[in-house]
């Protein structure tokens, strides 16, 4: 049986988010500038929002532009930010054709003119579609993100829109960039880190965690499936005991 014939189809998690890491090292070990990494990062993108409809994932989530990431060379910031208008103009017929709607996360406002651009132009034009929810977190960091929840909250109670006392979990889940999203389910790392770096720290609360060694650039389906099939073979009991689970 092939690993994708062993997912359990009713098991699969609704949320997966991917922190897509180890491109710069990809293009290394061949000799090739970081760029180089980055481009061909973009075909395992697009391969893995392909199986993620397949398999039928509800939530795809994929960490592209920390907010640390600016700190990069500027040389690489500014070819990163032509790969995504670029792999973006790319990949909308791909989002018609699997009808996935697209969705970002982050501090869009910092992104240039043109990203902006043609991020708003493709959630607009996806904004009907169900089969898959693929959100890009891009100028995304957690903590800027809860600074943000914790200011805009902050406000309503200095208005009178909110009592302190009624700031419960599901207020703060409302005020984040991820307000319309269900919790993670699962969250990959790959190139063998194995750390959050600034991701989704709220929303990772219960997520089952997998980090494998595999570099981004050469992450296919099968190791989607593989990730998926250790997942399945988790007890996620959220606190309770394993008697009360089954
Ligand atoms: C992930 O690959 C892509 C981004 C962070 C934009 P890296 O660029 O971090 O590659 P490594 O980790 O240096 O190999
Ligand atoms: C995390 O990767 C950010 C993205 C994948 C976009 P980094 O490569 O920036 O993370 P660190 O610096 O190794 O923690
Ligand atoms: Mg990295």
């Amino acid at each position: 049986m092939s690993l994708k014939e062993q997912i359990n189809i009713l098991n699969v998690p609704n949320h997966i988010a991917i922190i897509m890491d180890g491109n710069g090292r990809w293009a290394k070990s061949q000799g090739m500038m970081r760029v180089f990494g980055h481009e061909n990062g973009t075909k395992s993108v697009k391969t893995t929002i392909k199986a993620s409809v397949r398999l039928g994932v509800k939530y795809l989530t994929l960490y592209a532009f920390s907010t640390e990431n600016w700190n990069r060379p500027k040389l690489e910031v500014n070819a990163l930010m032509r790969l995504l208008v670029k792999s973006l103009k790319a990949e909308l017929p791909l989002f018609h054709k699997e009808k996935v709607r697209l969705n970002v996360i982050g501090e869009m406002e910092s992104l240039p003119d043109k990203a902006k651009r043609q991020l708003n132009a493709a959630m607009e034009e996806t904004a009907g579609y169900s089969e898959m929810t693929l959100t890009l977190a891009l100028s995304y960091g957690s903590r800027q993100e809860l600074v943000k929840t914790f200011q805009d909250i902050a406000d309503k109670v200095k208005n009178n829109l909110i009592s302190p006392h009624l700031i419960t979990e599901e207020v703060i889940k409302e005020h984040l960039y991820t307000k319309s999203m269900p919790d993670v389910d699962l969250l990959i790392r790959t190139s063998g880190e194995q750390r959050i770096s600034n991701f989704l720290l709220w929303q990772i609360a219960y997520a089952e965690l997998y980090f494998l060694p595999v570099l981004w650039p050469d992450f296919t389906p099968e190791h989607l499936y593989e990730a998926i099939l250790n997942y399945q073979q988790r007890e996620r009991r959220f606190g309770k005991t394993s008697d009360q689970i089954t």
